[in-house]
């Protein structure tokens, strides 16, 4: 089949590049030419593991542009643009509107358009308003991927959810959707069809549970601290339940990124609106638990050191996760911004995110005192005390007593409950955890 897939960020290019390893002739259109250059010459944009061998591989059916009347050609239409957070908390949709004005002159009757952005509920009927007249079809199919998994959850993806009109417009959307999809719902990968507004809302219902849990971990983690308990081994107990579950329930300094974060608030900004504020009120509360934890390793440091000022701290870890290089609303860079302006000297270092990370320093005026590295030896060398903000399996596997030989003093702050706390004690470290001694 021959697809386009309009906006090549994480999701999209991916996307673009898994729909040609599934056979079909893809376009992947972006109004980054800087983006489509690097794509076009095989190199990926950011770092994803899996996915620069998966560009090379499909090359002979992947090609880019930035003109959007190369999408003229394709029969099904992704569209994959960012939805980021507006001032206000709600979605800024400015990205899919000026995609569908875009596109809605190239389509022809009879192509299939598919949403994949992450949208407030309401987006994809209000937008049938500017396709159908087309006598294109409209459904929304949203995507569940995980940054580091990327490849992974777009080809082997838990399940496929489908947003189609009502009657036959949606039998025809499915059809052609499977299609699409065909090798994919060969493996018996689960697919649900709905209506718009419950595929819109699955999305942000997905990722809202998935930061309620992370926040749930995150409030017995300050109870923990309080009370002598170990969260970690508290999350493993409640975690063999099988109703519970262990996965997402890591305390730390929490979830960041381009995701989570933004899509709880968009999602109480989107209830509020349609007089349900109420219903999800709670959702500010896993909003403030999380956005405590960054706070809180600033407050450990300062009852380890007394005052930061011209102290020396490492930070390990700047992405918002590991195997990624992206640092949007990222928990360990905003910490080392935090013990910046306390007035510490901070060295962060990260395998991916130290470049990045340069530019949104120097806006924030902190360069003098904040820098960045890929070595993370260099970044602990003198310091007074380290901080572990992102559990990159490399941070995780050192040794620490060579890392104690490099320090100034030991003292480590795990924010990520990733170390073996008797292995660093041992080697005559003071070890705060997150919620565990
Ligand atoms: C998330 C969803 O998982 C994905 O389904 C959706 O499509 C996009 O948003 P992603 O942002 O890539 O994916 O990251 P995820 O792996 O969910 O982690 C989000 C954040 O939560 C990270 O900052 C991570 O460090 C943090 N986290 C995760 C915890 O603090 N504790 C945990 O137990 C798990």
């Amino acid at each position: 089949m021959k697809i386009s897939v309009i906006g090549c960020g994480y999701l999209g290019a991916v996307h673009a590049a898994s729909m040609a390893e599934l056979g079909h002739e893809v376009i992947g259109i972006d109004v980054d030419p800087a983006r489509i250059e690097s794509l076009q010459q095989g190199i990926a944009p950011f770092h994803e593991p899996g996915f620069d061998a998966l560009l090379k591989k499909t090359a002979s059916r992947l090609t880019f542009a930035t003109d959007m009347s190369s999408a003229a050609d394709a029969n099904v239409h992704f569209v994959a643009v960012g939805t980021p957070q507006a001032a206000d908390g709600s979605a800024d949709m400015t990205f899919v509107n000026s995609a569908i004005e875009g596109l809605v002159p190239h389509l022809s009757e009879g192509d299939l358009v598919v949403g994949k952005s992450t949208v407030p509920v309401g987006t994809a009927e209000r937008l049938s308003a500017s396709v159908t007249p087309t006598a294109a079809l409209l459904m929304w199919n949203p995507e569940f991927l995980r940054e580091g998994f990327a490849v992974e959850d777009t080809l082997s993806p838990d399940r496929l959810v489908y947003g189609v009109p009502e009657g036959t417009d949606g039998d025809t959307a499915t059809a052609v959707l499977d299609e699409v999809y065909a090798e994919i719902l060969a493996k018996d990968t689960p697919r649900l069809v709905m209506n718009f507004a419950t595929a819109e809302l699955v999305k942000v219902a997905a990722n809202s549970f998935l930061a309620t849990k992370i926040s749930f971990i995150n409030a017995m983690a300050e109870r923990a601290d309080v009370t002598g308990a170990s969260v970690t081994q508290l999350a493993d107990a409640i975690g063999y339940d099988t109703r519970i579950g262990r996965r997402f329930l890591n305390a730390g300094i929490g979830f960041g990124g381009g995701c989570l974060p933004k899509d709880i608030r968009g999602f109480i900004a989107r209830a509020e609106e349609l007089g349900v504020g109420k219903a999800l009120s709670f959702l500010k509360d896993v909003d403030d638990i999380n956005m405590r934890r960054r706070t809180r390793v600033v407050d450990v440091l300062t009852e380890e050191l007394g005052s930061l000022d011209g102290k020396t701290i490492a930070v390990w870890g700047i992405s918002f996760k590991p195997d990624s290089d992206d640092i949007r609303d990222s928990p360990a860079l905003d910490i080392a911004e935090s013990l910046a302006r306390s007035g510490a000297t901070v060295v962060s270092a990260d395998p991916e995110g130290w470049k990045p990370a340069q530019a949104r320093i120097e806006r924030a005026g902190l360069s003098a005192s904040l820098t960045t590295t890929d070595n993370h030896h260099a970044a602990v060398t003198g310091a007074d005390a380290l901080v572990i903000a992102t559990e990159w399996k490399v941070f995780q596997e050192e040794d620490a007593t060579t890392i104690g030989s490099l320090m100034a003093q030991k003292l480590v702050v795990d924010g990520r409950n990733c170390l073996d706390s008797d292995a660093w004690k041992a080697a005559g470290f003071r070890y705060r955890g997150m919620g565990r001694a």
